[in-house]
């Protein structure tokens, strides 16, 4: 058994996954905790290679299975390298996306089998689960239009439609693993939502 603790940040696009990790982290490290933050795709050196594929806008065309594949493989470096030593180290692992990004987003999105995509992760990931997973749920649209300020990546690029699928996906997910979700109102001003966050977290530890 890993003596840490695991924690993901869920949501569409926008919603302010890494802004509340980052100020998560600084509050937990307030109170001496020793905190990792991490992300995906990417997290390691293989991993951040990946993240380039997956996210160049100019990347066409690429197949779902392979899509799925490529996010999984990324996600088995960033355990097998970052995240299961953190845990085994004792550490606080704070990962912005996780397992659930590739249920909503393939899963859901692109509608891919979901068991099979269980089976895959499961099998990639060493069966590392979540203790905790915070859904920021936050309106699609608005949550698209924050995050595409920059140019938009290659999945922020698709249609409204395949965003709402992956928002209800995580609502989905909620549902099915009421037992580590946790769903936040993402809504507010960032110390807002940070605080609902924190009450959430000191709940749960
Ligand atoms: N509560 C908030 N109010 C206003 N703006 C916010 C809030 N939270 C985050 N933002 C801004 O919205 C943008 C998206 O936030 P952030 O990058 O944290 O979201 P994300 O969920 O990590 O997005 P992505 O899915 O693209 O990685 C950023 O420019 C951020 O500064
Ligand atoms: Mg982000």
């Amino acid at each position: 058994m890993h003596r840490g603790i695991f924690v993901t940040l869920e949501g569409v696009e926008g919603c302010g996954k890494t802004t509340q990790m980052n100020l998560l982290a600084d509050y937990l490290r307030g109170k001496n905790f020793d905190v990792l933050t991490t992300r995906e795709p990417g997290g390691t050196e293989i991993g951040d290679e990946l993240r380039k594929v997956l996210l160049n806008p100019e990347t066409k065309e690429m197949d779902y299975r392979a899509e799925v594949l490529l996010y999984t493989a990324s996600r088995a470096q960033h355990v097998s390298e970052i995240i299961v030593p953190a845990l085994e180290e004792g550490k606080l692992v704070l990962c912005d996306r996780y397992i659930d990004s590739t249920l909503a987003y393939q899963g859901f999105g692109r509608g891919l089998s979901l068991s099979k995509l269980i089976d895959i992760n499961r099998w990639a990931t060493q069966d590392i689960n979540p203790h905790l997973t915070i859904l920021l749920y936050f309106p699609t649209e608005d949550g698209l239009k924050r995050a595409t300020t920059k140019e938009a990546d290659r999945i922020e690029q698709e249609d409204i439609e395949f965003h709402r699928r992956v928002q209800d996906g995580f609502l989905k997910l909620a549902q099915r693993y009421s037992e580590r979700y946790q769903i936040v109102d993402a809504t507010g001003k960032e110390r807002e939502v940070h605080e609902k966050i924190v009450k959430v977290l000191n709940e749960f530890l």
